[in-house]
């Protein structure tokens, strides 16, 4: 079975197709490209069709990491699409509960930094769309850990 996870913030340009690229390294890493799909997309739908947000992609290739994609809203399919829709933060999570047409689809909404066990429970990937550069460096940080930490729950559930 191939297991599929789509990363949830608002615009799809920032923080989610951060997530998106910094999963898949770490699956590329352990050589489960294959096993592992990885996607991304928005609540909202101010940037449908855009790039990644400029600042991310420039944050991202001073580590190696290249993200690409444009920017769709979330649908009610993608809960039957995929296995673990991944919210950024309080208001994504609750978004996606809402869409959520039934309670199994409810229980694959989780915040990403809950996999991270070095993380208070409950915390939020900070939206870096107003902020300086250094918010994109942090996101790049924090998606990292709570990437590394949703491998590891995905390989032990599924025993990859
Ligand atoms: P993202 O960042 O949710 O991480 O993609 C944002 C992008 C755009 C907006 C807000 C957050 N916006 O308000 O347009």
């Amino acid at each position: 079975m191939t297991i599929r996870v789509c990363f949830v913030c608002l615009g799809n340009i920032c923080r989610s197709p951060t997530a998106e690229a910094t999963m898949r390294l770490l699956v590329e890493e352990v050589e489960l490209r294959g096993r592992i799909e990885i996607d991304s997309a928005g609540t909202g739908a101010w940037h449908v069709g855009e790039p990644p947000d400029r600042r991310a992609r420039a944050a991202a290739k001073r580590r190696g990491i290249d993200i690409r994609g444009r920017a769709r809203k979330v649908i009610v399919g993608d809960f039957e699409d995929f296995h673990y829709l991944i919210a950024m933060d309080q208001a994504n999570r609750i978004d996606l509960h809402r869409l959520a047409p039934n309670e199994a689809a409810e229980r694959k909404v989780e915040l990403l930094r809950n996999f991270d066990a070095d993380s208070p429970r409950d915390a939020e990937v900070p939206d870096p769309y107003y902020g300086g550069d250094d918010g994109f460096e942090r996101v790049l940080d924090i998606c990292e850990a709570g990437c590394r930490g949703l491998l590891r729950h995905i390989r032990d559930m599924h025993r990859l």
